[in-house]
């Protein structure tokens, strides 16, 4: 797809590059990553699926939509980019989740892994909450350089490019493409 055929009123104007995932490839592959996780848990685990906002809004909500358990919600926010591209490494927690951790088998969903730096900061926080265990299921993973551990779940290897759409934005931009694009 091009950019030009990506413009179905959405972009306004704005530029986007290339459709790197398109609808039906995210919507697909974030199913298959559901019937993963349905199968990696039980109804005794108490899933709770813990969002990083904002940009994991849009794929927090497809996933759980098709997760076969009784489960949770909650969300965090955390900053650690502001307007720029570039990861600062400083991760502030803006917003904590109000659940207790504690006998709940916890799973955090994130947008896109990038350096890495956000959930090495963020998991031995969350670990110290209790959780019987502590997985992470992203959409997008970069592999710019090896982390311990590596996120359970990945929906895509991305390109080192700066994406968009499907919960990601640049400075707050393009979060509500249904597919993911290229700047
Ligand atoms: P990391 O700490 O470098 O792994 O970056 C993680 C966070 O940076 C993600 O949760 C995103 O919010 C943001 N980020 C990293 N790469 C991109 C991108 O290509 N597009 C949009 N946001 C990104
Ligand atoms: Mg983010």
């Amino acid at each position: 797809m091009t950019a030009m055929d990506a413009d179905r009123g959405q972009l306004g104007g704005q530029k986007i590059r290339d459709v790197v995932f398109d609808e039906a490839t995210v919507q697909k592959r974030v199913r298959q990553l559901a019937d993963e996780i349905t199968e990696a848990y039980t109804p005794e685990d108490r899933l709770l699926v813990l969002g990083l906002l904002k940009g994991s809004f849009i794929f927090m909500s497809d996933l759980v939509r098709h997760i076969q358990l009784p489960l949770h919600v909650d969300f965090l926010v955390v900053s650690s980019y502001g307007k720029g591209t570039v990861s600062s490494g400083d991760v502030r927690l803006l917003y904590d989740a109000s659940s207790s951790f504690e006998g709940r088998a916890v799973l955090l969903v994130e947008d896109i892994v990038d350096s890495g730096l956000t959930l090495e900061r963020l998991l031995p926080r969350l670990r110290a909450r209790g959780p019987t265990s502590l997985e992470v299921c992203a959409l997008l993973h970069k592999r710019v350089r090896k982390m311990e551990p590596e996120p359970k779940w990945v929906g895509f290897d991305a390109p080192n490019d700066f994406l968009v759409g499907y919960g990601l934005d640049y400075a707050e931009d393009f979060r509500h493409l249904p597919y993911i694009a290229s700047l």
